[in-house]
């Protein structure tokens, strides 16, 4: 039992469910690093002059949602783009811009600012910024600080695709690399002055995956494989109607996502969602619960098994091949349902079990306990346990970017307070790190 740990028994479960409801938030919380991928980590972000830069402050909150800390400067010509007020709120941290500023150099000087992070990271990385460390320059905070700095660079470009094409920019560029200096990006696509080619800046989360792997996070699941199931299945009536359910996929891709950013081969089983494949993961796209499952078992053999999907629990006996049209008389068509498989139960009592098998519990009442009876039925290492019911203003958390669950285990229940899906992904795939070490 640790900190955030409740401990169950059949002898004092009903006391833990009364606390439980007294102590909804009970002891969870060991820190705000404590379970990330790469805990008390910082970087200092150099923001240069560019629209991208707005780019910048979503990165901030990725990092700080995988426990990274930012500290950033703002050159003149970034302030253009975003204010130190906003980077600062982000940040939670003065944001540096002056060379000359007395005070400052009194809190801390441009030397110590260099070398304060585990990493420095350029983004937007300008034309003008590549140039004055490609020429060693130091006529700024920025510059002076990339020359001072002992520490890793890593640079994410934006800039005009004729700029980022031209050979003073190409020659800046292959100095800086041969320097060791890293690059994430520039993306190919439209730009914000209308002309298209590479020159986008990366995405925040593509900078979010440079930066672990540059602090070394990305070797937390290293030789690990990850199966992951999101989304709803749809279990058709006939060819233009369906049964299915509200399930967004976003927490199920937002842990495939933190699983190949920890270095785990990802496999993604989704069901028909919005949302694009999180980079590096293998995307398949399957329909009916009888699809997912044959794709999963398609997938195995795996380490983890992370069960996100909302799997229809039944599906139409027949599913008809054309319209079904309504009669002349009026008379409504019964839908008789059969069951659907339970892939969760059969992966999990199946002779190719994961060593790590963890399901959900999307609930409306009794959440936990009905969590704790459901890792037991259907044979799960883990269960996530949320509450699906809609708040007082409608909100749930199908559909949306929160979640707030209990991870039920061997050793008894943790609840997570309320945390974004990212955040979710990110803690699970630290914890998943953590059981499989301590179980190899
Ligand atoms: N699940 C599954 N196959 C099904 C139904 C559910 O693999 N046919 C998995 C889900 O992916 C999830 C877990 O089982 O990981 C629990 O799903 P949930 O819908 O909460 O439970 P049900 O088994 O459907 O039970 P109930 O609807 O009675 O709560």
């Amino acid at each position: 039992m640790n900190g955030g740990l409740r401990e169950y028994s059949p002898s004092n479960f009903n006391v833990l469910f009364k606390n439980y409801t007294l102590l909804p938030y009970f002891a969870i919380y060991p820190g705000p690093n404590a379970w990330f991928p790469v805990p008390n980590k910082s970087i200092l972000l150099i923001m240069g002059g560019g629209i991208a830069a707005y780019k910048s402050l979503e990165l901030v909150r990725r990092l700080a949602e995988r426990g990274i800390r930012s500290r950033a400067i703002l050159t003149k010509a970034g302030a253009q783009f975003v204010t130190p007020l906003s980077v600062s709120a982000l940040t939670g941290e003065k944001v540096y811009s002056d060379l000359f500023s007395l005070t400052d150099e009194a809190e801390m000087g441009h030397i110590q600012l260099s070398r304060s992070a585990d990493l420095v990271v350029v983004a937007p990385a300008t034309a003008d910024l590549m140039a004055k460390m490609a020429g060693g320059l130091a006529n700024d905070l920025a510059s002076t600080t990339l020359l001072a700095t002992d520490k890793k660079v890593l640079m994410a470009p934006a800039m005009n695709v004729r700029m980022w094409e031209s050979p003073s920019v190409r020659r800046n560029r292959a100095i800086l690399e041969k320097d060791g200096v890293l690059f994430v990006g520039p993306n190919e696509g439209e730009m914000a002055c209308g002309e298209f080619g590479p020159g986008r800046m990366a995405e925040p989360h593509e900078i979010a995956a440079a930066i672990e792997q540059a602090l070394g996070a990305d070797g937390l699941l290293k030789g690990v494989t990850a199966l992951v199931t999101a989304g709803p299945t749809r279990e058709p009536v006939d060819p233009v109607r369906f049964l299915a359910n509200h399930s967004s996929g976003k927490q199920g891709y937002a842990i495939a996502e933190a699983l190949v950013a920890a270095g785990a081969d990802t496999t993604l089983i989704s069901g028909p969602v919005g949302l694009t494949a999180p980079p590096g993961v293998t995307l398949k796209r399957v329909t009916t619960a009888q699809e997912m499952l044959a794709a999963c078992e398609a997938a195995l053999p795996a380490d983890v098994l992370v069960m996100a999907a909302a799997v229809a629990d039944w599906r139409p006996d027949i599913a008809a091949n054309s319209k079904i049209k309504k009669s002349v008389d009026r008379v409504v068509p019964l839908i008789k349902l059969v069951e659907n498989p339970d892939i969760l139960a059969i992966l999990a009592r199946g002779p190719r079990r994961p060593r790590l098998v963890i399901g959900f519990a999307a609930e409306t009442d009794d959440v936990v306990q009905n969590a704790v009876a459901k890792r037991t039925r259907k044979g799960a290492d883990w269960i996530i346990a949320n509450d699906v019911s809609a708040n007082e203003i409608g909100e749930s958390v199908m559909g949306g970017d929160r979640n707030r669950i209990h991870l039920v285990s061997e050793a008894g229940i943790e609840d997570w307070p309320d945390m974004t899906k990212a955040e979710v992904g990110a803690r699970l795939a630290a914890r998943i790190a953590e059981k499989l070490k301590g179980a190899a």
